[in-house]
């Protein structure tokens, strides 16, 4: 199964927003359900046997790729505000062609493998999506499930999978603690006869809420030191209510934009406990905030202090290290660093790919294939241009953009609001909103000068 990265195109078309830059971000946004939660937790109400209710779902389009997977497997899915009521009593198969609608789309379809092979014995996975930002494999995924006893079959439409003796237990380590991975084998040990044991296992928030999801539902999953989880099989799962966690990439996001555009801005919903490691590298950068932990109103106030921002050493790690998906938007504010700073990233292979754009506003920018953090990684052996130096402070000016992906592209938008000038950014709509809720009425609430070619600014 090849991952069909989606090329970024150069554009005349109308999904360009115009940013007239240069004026500090002031005020306040709400930040719902984690993208990378809520996605998986639509996919274990397929699960149960009983409707499943999931609270605080933003709407993005991840969550409309999921519904529409979940609809063509006869899933009775319905939005009331932010509410997604989900019921899989009529589970059944559906066709290659109505499911290949949704190829090339998102990662998330090959998380429907286990649930769909305990409630029908067989599953059909078009080609994944998702963002350009490494080779993206899904050997893991694979691997595992051929463990669990999953016959897998590659052919020109995409993965058909079967089971004809069960699914049953396993001991498994993985290489990396991959979160999809790890996801994988909670979703399909969850109903496998006997015990699973997975060693080396992602241990993110968005999973430990996933868990916490699946025991609701019935599961029996014991989460042990050393990142080992074990997981006892079940027969029947029900549905669930839950609420899901905020989402703390998109809370940094704001907070990363309010240091750049030297603003103040409080994201409702943000928690610290989350974002422990994020609020630690906010404040060593020089950042301001405050934590407001009133569980219905309360969220974290991120500030510029007025005085100049200082160059840190980091480097991006699987939780609770520095999330890669935070490293995008906290480059774009190191560019305005008083010195040089290093970014090394050990995730992903290719996740710099966006800093030519900021080098072409002004940013000082340099990559490197060694491992510039503390930690050797095993990009560094394979000659990957995956470590940052970034010399600040640098005046930023405005430019024409072309966006790469979804967190790179949220940088590009931080990059153009900082810069003097009028900047284009292309292709928002096609990224940005995969993961990014009302991303333009925030920016707007927030006082950015943003248009569309066809409106005029207020
Ligand atoms: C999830 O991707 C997130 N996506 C990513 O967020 C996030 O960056 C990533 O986890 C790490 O936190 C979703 O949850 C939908 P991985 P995932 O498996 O699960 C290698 C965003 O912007 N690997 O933890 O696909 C892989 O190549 C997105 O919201 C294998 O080698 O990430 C990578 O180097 C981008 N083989 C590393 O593991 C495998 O079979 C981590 O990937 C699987 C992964």
């Amino acid at each position: 199964m090849s991952s069909t990265d989606a090329t970024p195109e150069t554009g005349t078309s109308d999904d360009v927003l115009i940013i007239h830059g240069g004026t500090p971000l002031e005020g306040e946004v709400t930040v719902r359900g984690a993208k990378n939660l809520v996605s998986k937790a639509m996919v274990a109400a397929l699960l149960g046997t009983s409707p499943s209710v999931l609270r605080s779902v933003p709407a993005i389009r991840d969550v409309e790729v999921v519904t529409g997977l979940l609809r063509v497997h006869g899933v009775d899915v319905e939005l009331d505000g932010d509410t997604l009521y989900m019921d899989p009593t009529s589970v059944e198969s559906a066709g290659v062609e109505e499911i290949n609608v949704h190829a090339g789309t998102s990662r998330i379809p090959i998380l429907l493998c286990g649930p769909l092979l305990h409630r029908l014995g067989r599953a059909f996975i078009p080609d994944l999506g998702g963002c350009n930002i490494g080779g993206r494999p899904i050997d893991f995924h694979l691997d595992a499930l051929r463990k669990f006893g999953a016959v897998v079959d590659k052919d020109a439409d995409g993965t058909h999978l079967s089971a004809p003796n069960g699914l049953h237990g396993i001991r498994y380590e993985l290489e990396f603690p991959s979160v999809g991975a790890t996801e994988q084998v909670l979703l399909t040990a969850v109903m496998a006869k006997g015990t699973t044991e997975l060693r080396n296992a992602a241990i993110e928030p968005e999973i430990i809420d996933l868990i916490c999801i699946l025991q609701k539902m019935g599961a029996i999953i014991k989460v042990h030191t050393n990142r080992v989880i074990e997981i006892v099989g079940v027969d029947e799962l029900k549905g669930y209510r839950h609420r899901a966690l905020p989402d703390r990439i998109e809370a940094a996001s704001w907070a990363s934009a309010a240091l750049a555009t030297e603003g103040s801005v409080f994201v409702r919903g943000a928690q610290q406990t989350d974002m422990m490691t994020f609020l630690n590298v906010f404040r060593s950068i020089g950042g301001a905030y405050e934590v407001d932990d009133d569980p219905t109103e309360g969220g974290i106030r991120f500030w510029h202090p007025g005085t100049a921002l200082k160059p840190v050493a980091i480097e991006t790690d699987v939780h609770p290290g520095l999330m890669t998906d935070w490293q995008q938007p906290l480059v774009v504010a190191l560019t305005q660093a008083d010195g040089l700073s290093i970014m090394h990233e050990t995730v992903y292979e290719n996740r710099f790919g966006y800093t030519s754009e900021l080098r072409r506003m002004g940013a000082n920018i340099e990559l490197y294939s060694d491992c510039l953090g503390g930690t050797p990684c095993r990009w560094g052996r394979r000659n990957f241009l995956h470590s940052a130096v970034i010399a600040g402070p640098s005046k930023l000016h405005a430019a024409d953009l072309q966006i790469p992906d979804l967190r790179a592209g949220f940088s590009h938008l931080i990059a153009a609001m900082a810069a003097e000038g009028t900047s284009r950014v292309y292709g928002v709509d096609r990224y940005i909103t995969r993961g990014y809720e009302n991303f333009e009425a925030k920016l707007l609430g927030l006082g950015a000068k943003i248009e569309r070619p066809s409106t005029k600014i207020a």
